[in-house]
């Protein structure tokens, strides 16, 4: 039973409020730096970093940047970091068939990484957005995005990946049925270790617009994402779609955007207690960073405002480019 609340002036919400003290005992929810994955854009090239207009702060690196970002992030004491390829346009094909080459970008730095830092765990993407002339997450045919066609790639991919060396894979396509096949394609391969993390209620969103210039999408993308990516009306869809993921395989599920929708990141938790994770994405960094870097608020406040919501709301981690400079805060914090 709940006690219920004495009357003023017998309860006071104030006591506990006076001091820093106080307010530390009566904290409920923290960050800490094991709740962070540091989202990665790797580019082709030797010691170099591009910037990526739309992301102010964030750049593509080259692989051995990349490789000294995780050297950082694990000094840092952040758990995991997230890749994504900025990929040529020339090696773009209908086929996608660089998607699943052992020598990819992607491949090449999560094995750079683990020779390097092999505690560091590190993510890798599945989708077929950064290996095709039009930008979508599956093949299209006739103006369609193909389901199950899809899927035998993804399985072609996330075999590369683990076989690279990759600790978890994170489906962000939306194809229907692609955890069960991951799932079973890598029991078969002996990839038993390796985790998926679920993009699993991931809504259709204009907040992923700077995402789509650090990969090169942008340009390319024809149309919405909407006949396989959520309708951000939808809320009763993210529940069930985390609990076929589940019955299908997945060992952590995420909620994509994050702040808009902290109320499935809630829901999800409650309903299923499992791993659960939300993804700042870049238009929420974006919007946070650009404000700050005009003055118009207070950039550290934010940002950590921003991602204790996330534990709030019953996340257990944050994708985050705010990453590293959440970690340097954080230190000496407990
Ligand atoms: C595509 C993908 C997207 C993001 C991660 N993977 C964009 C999209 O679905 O169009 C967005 C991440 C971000 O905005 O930070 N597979």
């Amino acid at each position: 039973m709940r006690p219920t609340v004495a009357p003023f002036p017998t309860a006071r919400f104030r006591r506990l409020r006076r001091t820093a003290a106080m307010r530390d005992l009566a904290q409920e929810h923290r960050l800490s730096v094991a709740d962070l994955i540091w989202p990665l854009f790797v580019r082709d090239g030797d010691d170099m970093e591009e910037p990526i207009p739309s992301m102010p702060g964030v750049p593509r690196r080259s692989i051995d940047r990349v490789v000294r970002a995780a050297v950082e992030a694990a000094e840092l004491g952040i758990p995991a970091i997230c890749l994504f390829p900025y990929t040529d346009a020339a090696v773009k094909t209908q086929d996608c068939a660089e998607a699943w080459n052992p020598e990819n970008l992607t491949n090449r730095a999560v094995r750079a990484i683990k020779a390097e830092v092999p505690e560091l765990a590190v993510m890798t993407d599945i989708a077929l957005d950064p290996y095709n002339l039009h930008g979508h997450d599956g093949f299209v045919v006739d103006g369609e995005i193909l389901n199950d066609e899809t899927v035998e790639a993804l399985v072609r991919m996330a075999l590369a990946q683990a076989e690279a060396g990759a600790d978890i894979l994170g489906p962000s396509d939306m194809m229907d049925g692609r955890i069960g096949a991951l799932r079973a394609a890598l029991e078969g391969a002996g990839h038993r270790h390796v985790a998926i993390l679920s993009y699993a209620a991931k809504y259709a969103s204009a907040f992923y617009g700077p995402f789509r210039d650090a990969v090169g999408a942008s340009g390319a993308l024809k149309g919405d994402k909407l006949t396989y990516q959520m309708h951000p009306g939808n809320s009763d869809e993210a529940i069930r779609l985390v609990e076929r993921d589940l019955a299908e395989g997945a060992d952590m599920v995420m909620v994509k955007p994050g702040m808009p929708y902290l109320d499935i990141c809630r829901r999800v938790k409650e309903s299923f207690g499992v791993p659960t994770y939300a993804y700042q994405v870049s238009g929420e960094y974006a919007m946070i960073r650009g404000a700050a870097d005009r003055g118009w608020i207070d950039g550290e406040k934010a940002m950590l405002e921003s991602l204790l919501a996330f534990r709030r709301a019953g996340c257990d981690g944050v994708l985050t480019y705010f990453a590293p400079e959440v970690a340097r805060l954080l230190r000496g914090r407990c």
